[in-house]
C-alpha cells in the first residue's frame, strides 16, 4: 500500500481528552495545549464544548482568539439550536454537531424515534449552515447502529449541508476490517464530503480501526495526545500520525519532530504520566538493553528501530541490565570520557551483571564508578 493521499488530523485533547475522570485544565493550560498543537500542525482544534460550563465557554473564546487565525478552531454541539448558538457567542466559525443512531441510545437516553433524529440531524446541521459555519456531523455511536439508518442519516447530514461527517465508534467495537468495510459504505454515500473516524480503545484498536478508517476512505482521523480520553482513551495522535507516515506513506500536516514536546506537555498539565512502552511518546519507545539489540544498534540503528527517534523529537536511550553486552557498556563508557580495553571491559561488565541479578538498576553513572576503580587498577 503507497499512497500520497492526505489525511487531516483533527484533534479533541482538549475535548474527548479532557472529558477523562480526573481531568480538568484551567483555562491557562487550555491555551498552552491550544498553542502548542497549532505549532504541531493539526488541521483542526477542537477547544472545548462551549455549552457545558462557563469555564468551556470561556476556554473556546480564547483558543480562538489565541490560534483562530491559523488553525480551525471547532467546539462540540448537541443537534440543538441553543448549544449552537452558544458555540457562535463563543465565537466558532466551525462546529461539531452530534446526535446518537444506535437504538440503545435512542431508547434509553435521547428517548427519541429514528425520524425524530433524522429531523434533528436536518434541522441542526441546516441551522449551522445557515449562520455560516463549517460543520462536522457525528452519528454518536455510529458503529453499534443499524447500518441502513447510519447510512439513512449520514445522507441526511449530507443534504443538510454537512461539510464533514465523523464515524464514532463510540465504545470501541470495531475490528479494523469491519470498520474498513463500513467506512467504505458511507464513503459511497457522502456525495464526496469529507469522511473522519473517532475511534474508542475500549479493545487496544484504536490506532488499528483508525488506520483501517483512512484505507477505507477516510480523509481525516480524531485523536488525543498521548491516547487520553472517555475509559481507555482514544487513538492516539503520535501513534495515528506516525502509522499514516511512516506505514502507509499518507501526508499529514502534522511536524513529527514536535510529537515528544507535545506528549510531555499534555501529561505534565494534566496529571497523566506516559506509559514507559507508549509507541512513539513513551520512555522505552527507543530503549534498548539486550546486549544483541544494543550491538545491532550502535552498528546502524536501521537493525532494532522502525524510525529515527528524532524523527518524533525522541530519545535513544541504552541501558545496561543482565543482558547488556560489552558493546552497549563500552559506548556508555565511552559517551562518559572514559575508554577501556576489552579485558577491563568484561570485568566491569561482571560487576554489572552482578548488581542487576541481585535486582537492582544499574545506571550509567554506575558504570562509571565501576569503571573508574578499573582505570587505575
Ligand atoms: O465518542 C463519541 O461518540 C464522541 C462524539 C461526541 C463524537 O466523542
Ligand atoms: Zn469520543
Amino acid at each position: 500500500m503507497f499512497s500520497t493521499r492526505k489525511i487531516r488530523i483533527f484533534d479533541t485533547t482538549l475535548r474527548d481528552g479532557e472529558q477523562a475522570p480526573g481531568i480538568d485544565l484551567t483555562l491557562e493550560q487550555k491555551v498552552r495545549i491550544a498553542r502548542q498543537l497549532q505549532r504541531l500542525g493539526v488541521d483542526t482544534i477542537e477547544a472545548g464544548f462551549p455549552a457545558s460550563s462557563e469555564g468551556e465557554f470561556f476556554a473556546t473564546k480564547r483558543i480562538i482568539e489565541e490560534v483562530g487565525d491559523s488553525v480551525e478552531v471547532t467546539g462540540l454541539a448537541r443537534a440543538n439550536k441553543n448549544d449552537i448558538d452558544r458555540g457562535i457567542e463563543a465565537g466558532l466559525a466551525s462546529i461539531h454537531v452530534f446526535i446518537a443512531t444506535s437504538d440503545v441510545h435512542l431508547k434509553y437516553k435521547l428517548k427519541m424515534t429514528r425520524e425524530q433524529v433524522l429531523d434533528r440531524i436536518y434541522e441542526s446541521v441546516k441551522y449551522a449552515k445557515s449562520h455560516g459555519l463549517i460543520v462536522e456531523y457525528s452519528p454518536e455511536d455510529a458503529t453499534r447502529s443499524n447500518v441502513e439508518f447510519l447510512l439513512q442519516a449520514v445522507k441526511t447530514a449530507v443534504e443538510a449541508g454537512a461539510d464533514r461527517v465523523n464515524i464514532p465508534d463510540t465504545v470501541g467495537v470495531m475490528t479494523p476490517f469491519k470498520f474498513q468495510e463500513l467506512i467504505k459504505k458511507i464513503v459511497e454515500v457522502s456525495s464526496g464530503r469529507i469522511i473522519s473516524v473517532h475511534c474508542h480503545n475500549d479493545f487496544g484498536l484504536a490506532t488499528a480501526n483508525s488506520i483501517a478508517g483512512v484505507v477505507g476512505g477516510a480523509g481525516q482521523v480524531h485523536v488525543t495526545v498521548n491516547g487520553i480520553g472517555e475509559r481507555a482513551g482514544n487513538a492516539s495522535l503520535e501513534e495515528v500520525v506516525m502509522a499514516l507516515k511512516k506505514l502507509l506513506n499518507y501526508e499529514v500536516n502534522v511536524k513529527s519532530w514536535l510529537l515528544y514536546d507535545t506528549s510531555k506537555l499534555v501529561s505534565e498539565l494534566t496529571g497523566v504520566p506516559v506509559p514507559f512502552f507508549k509507541a512513539i511518546v513513551g520512555d522505552n519507545a527507543f530503549g534498548h538493553e539486550a546486549g544483541i539489540h544494543v550491538h545491532g544498534v550502535i552498528e546502524n540503528p536501521l537493525t532494532y528501530e522502525p524510525m529515527a527517534p528524532e524523527e518524533v523529537g525522541n530519545f535513544r536511550r541504552l541501558a545496561l541490565g543482565k543482558h547488556s553486552g560489552i558493546h552497549g557498556l563500552r559506548k556508555i563508557l565511552e559517551d562518559q570520557g572514559i575508554y577501556l580495553d576489552d579485558e577491563k571491559l568484561k570485568e566491569v561488565l561482571q560487576e554489572v551483571k552482578k548488581i542487576a541479578d541481585s535486582g537492582n538498576k544499574v545506571s550509567a553513572e554506575d558504570a562509571k564508578r565501576i569503571a573508574t576503580r578499573f582505570l587505575t587498577s
